[in-house]
């Protein structure tokens, strides 16, 4: 480990919000001579990693993305297979998130996804709606610009053309969850270096880090590289200094 992840730690100059692109996870498996699916079963391993680097250092709020609007087009088995994971994640982790004392919700589409899985979805954001030291969220059926369509049509049906028209704080008011504050760093894994529809909205101003490191590797020494680079940034959020 560096001396600069060495010296990471519960600081006020870390990011609030951390959202973070998990990608890799196939071409891990596949350079094993693995199958993907194993990829992605130690991707989801990689996630409590994530969760223990934000716990340790304070970090209030991370947004992962599980599932995009866009994977849909994989192969069926794919599909199946991350939505079991995923089930299996919200099952086998509630009561150590719970007792951490991690809230997690969920943002993204809920209308093409199994009742059953929406169920668990539900269980897991009510119980643990009280948490306060870390808030999860996890982006399923979920893309950018989904989300604005759809902030808009809700819109649309609470207000009349007669009110006049949209700030950016009204549209604000529609997303999937405007009680977060926007990402200051978005991690990307697997040497990719783009949002993929992933908060394009909300991280309009963040910063954004990329690793080659595949998502499985991701441990809480990446988190740390991760602070530690973005505590190195100038934000000037459009201004001079
Ligand atoms: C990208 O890797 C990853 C995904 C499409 C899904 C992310 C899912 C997980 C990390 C596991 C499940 C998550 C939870 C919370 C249980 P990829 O398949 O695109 O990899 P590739 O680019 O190498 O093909």
């Amino acid at each position: 480990m560096s001396n600069q992840a060495n010296s990471t730690q519960v600081n006020d100059s870390n990011p609030r919000h951390i959202a973070v692109i998990m990608d890799g996870n196939g071409r891990w498996a596949l350079n094993k001579g693995n199958q993907r699916s194993d990829g992605h079963r130690a991707g989801s391993e990689a996630v409590r990693n994530l969760v223990s680097g934000a716990l340790d250092l304070q970090i209030p709020y991370i947004t992962i993305y599980a599932f995009s609007t866009e994977n849909w087009s994989r192969p069926k088995m794919e599909v199946d297979f991350l939505f079991r994971l995923l089930a299996h994640f919200i099952e086998k982790e509630l009561a150590e998130l719970k007792e951490k004392g991690v809230r997690v919700r969920f943002i993204g589409r809920r209308d093409r996804i199994s009742k059953s899985m929406v169920a668990q979805m539900e269980k897991m954001e009510r119980e643990t709606i009280t948490n306060t030291k870390l808030s999860l969220t996890l982006a399923i059926d979920y893309g950018g610009r989904d989300e604005i369509h759809r902030a808009v049509d809700r819109m649309l049906e609470v207000r009349t053309v007669a009110e006049g028209s949209c700030s950016s704080a009204d549209l604000h008011d529609f997303l999937d969850a405007p009680e977060l504050p926007d990402p200051d760093l978005v991690i990307r894994t697997s040497g990719e270096m783009r949002l993929s529809n992933f908060l394009i909205y909300q991280a309009a101003y963040a910063e954004l880090w990329f690793t080659e490191e595949y998502w499985p590797d991701f441990t809480q020494k990446t988190l740390a590289r991760a602070i530690a680079d973005y505590q190195k940034r100038h934000r000037r959020f459009g201004k001079i200094k």
